[in-house]
C-alpha cells in the first residue's frame, strides 16, 4: 500500500495531499455526482482534477500506463492487446517521424511512450491534470526527445493554428464539457489535410433511456469515472462533422473483440493471473480492505477507501454496461481536416 501513496515532490495525488485533504476532495466529488449534468459541465475542471488526482495511483497500481481499454483477440495478453488498440490509431493516422503529434488528453504518457516508440514520431500531450503530467515525464524518459507536455485545458490548446500534422484522443474527450467545442479546438491546430483518430466512451443503440436500469448504469459509470454526461455514438459522429471535420472511418470496435475477451474482461476476473490481480472484483475488494485497514491504522488518508469504492462501483458498472451492449468504450473514429494536398 506504501507504493500507491507514497509521498510526492510535486503534483496533487492522493498521497500528495494532506491526509485532511483528502475527504473533503472525496466528498465535494461525490457531491458533484448529486447535482445536475450542467453544473457538473460548468465544472468540469474540478470533476477532472477530483478524479485523477484521486483515482490515478489506483489506476497506475490496477491497470498500467495506458488508461484505456482494449478489444482482445484470441489468446492475446491484456497488455498486447492495449499496445495493437494503441498501435492501429497509428496506422490509421499514417504516422511517420517527420510528423508534429497532438495527444488529446494524454493521461500519464503510456500511449505516448509506445506510440513514439514504434513511429518515431515527435508528441505533444495536453492534460489538465498536472500529477499526471509528472508522471507521464516519467514514463517517456527514453523517449523524451520526441515527447512534450502542456499541462492545460483541450478545449483551449495554447498552440498556433494548424501546427499538427495529426492528432488523436484515447477515451480522454469523453471528460468534455462540450464534444463539438473540443474537435473545432482540435480542428483549428490540425493543418489541412491533417487526420484526427480516437476512441470514445459512447450510449450504443441499445441504450433506452426509459429503461431505468439503463439510467443506473449510465450514471454510475459517470460517477465512477468522472464523467459529466455520456453521448451517444451518433453525437459523437455530429460533433465531429460540425467542427469542420470529414469523417473517413466510424464504428464500434467492442463487438469486433473475441467473444471470450470482450473489453470488460479485465474488470471480470476470469483469467486470474498475478499481474491482473489488482483488476479484478477480488484485487478490487482486496485493496479496498486493505484500505480500510490502512485508514484505521492511519497510514492512508482517511476518504481512501471511499475513492476505492467508487472506482469499484463504477468498474461494475462499465462490466454491466458491457455485458447488456448500452454501453462501448471504444467507438472509433477516423477524421480529416479539408483542405489537404490530397483534395
Ligand atoms: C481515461 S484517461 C486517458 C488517458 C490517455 N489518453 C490514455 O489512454 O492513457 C483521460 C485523460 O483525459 C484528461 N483530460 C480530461 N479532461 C481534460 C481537459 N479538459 N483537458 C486536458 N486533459 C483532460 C485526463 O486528465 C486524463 O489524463
Amino acid at each position: 500500500m506504501s507504493r500507491l501513496f507514497a509521498r510526492r515532490s510535486s503534483g496533487r495525488s492522493v498521497g500528495d495531499l494532506d491526509p485532511d485533504e483528502v475527504k473533503p476532495v472525496v466528498d465535494d466529488y461525490a457531491e458533484l455526482f448529486d447535482g445536475s449534468v450542467e453544473e457538473r459541465k460548468d465544472r468540469y475542471h474540478s470533476v477532472v482534477n477530483h478524479y485523477y488526482n484521486l483515482a490515478t495511483d489506483f489506476y497506475e497500481f490496477g491497470w498500467g500506463r495506458s488508461f484505456h481499454f482494449a478489444p482482445r483477440r484470441r489468446g492475446e495478453s491484456f497488455g498486447d492487446a492495449i499496445l495493437r488498440h494503441e498501435l492501429f490509431l497509428a496506422e490509421r493516422l499514417d504516422l511517420t517521424s517527420d510528423m508534429q503529434v497532438l495527444d488529446v488528453g494524454c493521461g500519464v504518457g503510456g500511449p505516448m511512450a509506445n506510440l513514439a516508440r514504434h513511429t518515431g514520431a515527435s508528441f505533444v500531450g495536453i492534460n489538465l491534470n498536472e500529477y499526471q503530467i509528472e508522471r507521464a515525464k516519467r514514463h517517456t524518459r527514453d523517449v523524451q526527445t520526441q515527447c512534450r507536455f502542456i499541462h492545460g485545458d483541450y478545449m483551449q490548446v495554447p498552440e498556433g493554428d494548424e501546427s499538427f500534422d495529426a492528432a488523436f484522443n484515447i477515451e480522454a474527450t469523453p471528460h468534455a464539457p462540450d464534444k463539438t467545442a473540443v474537435f473545432r479546438e482540435i480542428f483549428r491546430v490540425l493543418r489541412p489535410g491533417g487526420k484526427f483518430a480516437g476512441y470514445e466512451w459512447c450510449l450504443t443503440d441499445a441504450f433506452d433511456s426509459a429503461n431505468a436500469e439503463h439510467m443506473r448504469i449510465k450514471q454510475r459509470v459517470m460517477k465512477g469515472n468522472g464523467l459529466p454526461d455520456i453521448s451517444h455514438t451518433s453525437e459523437v459522429s455530429e460533433a465531429l462533422i460540425e467542427a469542420g471535420f470529414e469523417l473517413v472511418e466510424v464504428r464500434d470496435l467492442a463487438p469486433e473483440a473475441d467473444p471470450e475477451t470482450p473489453w470488460y474482461r479485465a474488470l471480470q476476473g476470469r483469467d486470474l493471473s498475478l499481474a491482473s490481480v489488482p483488476r479484478t472484483p477480488i484485487g478490487r475488494a482486496l485493496t479496498n480492505l486493505a484500505l480500510r485497514i490502512g485508514e484505521g491504522l492511519r497510514i492512508v488518508p482517511e476518504g481512501a477507501r471511499e475513492i476505492s469504492s467508487v472506482l469499484n462501483a463504477g468498474a461494475d458498472a462499465l462490466v454491466e454496461g458491457g455485458e447488456t451492449g448500452v454501453f462501448t468504450p471504444m467507438f472509433y473514429y477516423l477524421a480529416i481536416k479539408p483542405g489537404g494536398s490530397d483534395d
